[in-house]
């Protein structure tokens, strides 16, 4: 599934360092039916907040809502294991879908990470979405 969603790939050996030795990464799949249609990942880095790592949803079970629910899911685990505050992420330019699904969530676009993607030098889009509403002082 991830040849199936990414032009640069994560490798097997990659997926199993991460859920066997990061013990600040938090991976999370959704199944149907038995069979594993969507993934989703996210480091928790402190001063920084949770980086969504990957999320990919099988082509052939998009636009039925999974991307979002392993978006929120992962939001939850990483606030109660993690007690992160905010969320980040990089995106292709060129990934309107994405970007679509992170919008509905409350991303908020920040900036470019310039030629980040290494196969065709593409840019990134960098998005945030804070995870609690800031505090105002309110004088007395
Ligand atoms: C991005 C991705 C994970 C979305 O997964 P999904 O299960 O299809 O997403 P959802 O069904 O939960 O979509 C939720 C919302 O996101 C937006 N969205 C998702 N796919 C979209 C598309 N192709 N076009 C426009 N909006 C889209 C919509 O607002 C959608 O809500 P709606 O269906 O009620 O309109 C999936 O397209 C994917 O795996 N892409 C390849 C991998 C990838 O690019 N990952 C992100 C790397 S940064």
């Amino acid at each position: 599934m991830e040849r199936k969603c990414f032009s640069t790939p994560w490798s097997r050996s990659i997926f199993l360092s991460e859920i066997t030795r990061n013990d600040n990464a938090i991976y999370i799949v959704a199944v149907v039916a038995e069979r594993i249609v969507g993934y989703a990942g996210i480091w928790i880095i402190l001063d920084e907040g949770g980086h969504i790592t990957n999320i990919g949803v099988d082509p052939a079970f998009r636009r039925q809502g999974i991307g979002r629910g392993l978006l929120e899911e992962l939001t939850l685990q990483a606030m109660c294991r993690g007690g992160i505050i905010a969320m980040t992420l990089e995106v292709r330019l060129s990934n309107y879908e994405a970007q679509a699904l992170y919008r509905k969530l409350g991303f908020e676009p920040s900036g470019i990470r310039k030629e980040y993607y290494q196969d065709d030098k593409e840019d990134a889009l960098i998005m945030w979405r804070e995870l609690v509403e800031k505090r105002t002082n309110v004088g007395n």
